[in-house]
């Protein structure tokens, strides 16, 4: 019988880079063989007709644990990380999320937590002093979930928020930004800074990102990328920061400008002694 109460449907938007289609093409077939082989699920390209650099990549999951592990293969996520670097990847729908076993348990703290809005607060409290983070020692300790580190194929972030910033709206400053947020599924959620005739209402690439991918609904996040045409890279405004701590915790910020990559950063050092909801 069909089990209506998990969503097995995932629909992302892919805008492929002029230049890029040939790779594009070979690289979407490979995934769909891999799904089809590995008994994920099926997957469908359409084009938009209306513009030629448009897909709609629609993934029906045999079911919610096979999208899952489809999400934690190495072998998709290595294609996935290829594609990152030749397209942007917008998710509309996202199958995985509800046998996803940490959104569930971060619902779940989330809902027992009342006063606490950031469950990752809550984490890092009850994570200290446990053997595991003995283990750790002299290592910074991150509030969000656990990265695997060195995953094969993993997300080029800078990349990702590299392209963002070639959508910013900067007309007043000339100083065009883009961010890249990675969430705990792996998922890439971008964003650029836009001004306007007012020039109050300007907002940071950070921040779009963030409350983009919040309001895609994501809530675990692991790492961000902040892009300009700097020599030294930029690092994040006041506010922005405050609200990547707030939402997304600790997390890893990779500072970059277009030549690449230059420094990384824990958040909880560009922003010592925080207000948050710990507080209220
Ligand atoms: N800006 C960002 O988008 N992110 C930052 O971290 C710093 C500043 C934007 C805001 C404004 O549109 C322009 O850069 C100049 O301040």
């Amino acid at each position: 019988m069909d089990n209506s109460d998990q969503n097995r449907l995932s629909v992302t938007l892919v805008d492929v880079t002029a230049g890029q289609e040939t790779e594009f093409a070979s690289l979407a077939e490979q995934l769909r063989a891999l799904l089809v082989r590995k008994k994920y699920g099926v997957s469908e390209l359409v084009r938009d007709e209306a513009s030629p650099l448009r897909y709609y990549s629609v993934r029906r999951w045999a079911d919610a644990a096979a999208a899952a592990a489809c999400h934690a293969d190495p072998e998709v996520q290595q294609l996935t990380a290829r594609l990152h670097q030749i397209a942007r990847v917008t998710h509309v729908v996202n199958g995985a999320r509800p046998a996803d076993p940490l959104r569930l348990l971060l619902d779940d703290q989330r809902a027992r937590v009342e006063a606490d809005r950031r469950t990752g607060f809550e984490r890092r409290v009850s994570a200290a002093g446990r053997a595991e983070g003995e283990r750790r020692a002299g290592l910074d300790r991150r509030l969000g979930p656990r990265r695997l580190q060195n995953r094969p194929g993993e997300i080029d972030l800078v990349a990702a928020a590299r392209r963002a910033r070639e959508h910013a709206d900067a007309a007043f400053s000339k100083f065009r930004v883009g961010a890249a947020i990675e969430t705990a599924d792996g998922t890439v959620v971008t964003g650029c800074n836009f001004e306007n005739a007012t020039l109050g209402l300007t907002i940071c690439a950070e921040r779009v990102a963030m409350f983009k991918a919040l309001s895609e609904g994501h809530r675990a996040f692991t790492r961000v990328a902040i892009v300009a045409d700097t020599t030294v890279p930029i690092p994040p405004c006041g506010a922005c920061r405050q609200i990547l701590w707030e939402f997304g915790g600790n997390l890893e910020v990779t500072l970059a400008n277009l030549k690449g990559p230059s420094a990384t950063h824990a958040l909880k050092d560009l922003l010592p002694l925080p207000f948050d909801a710990r507080l209220l």
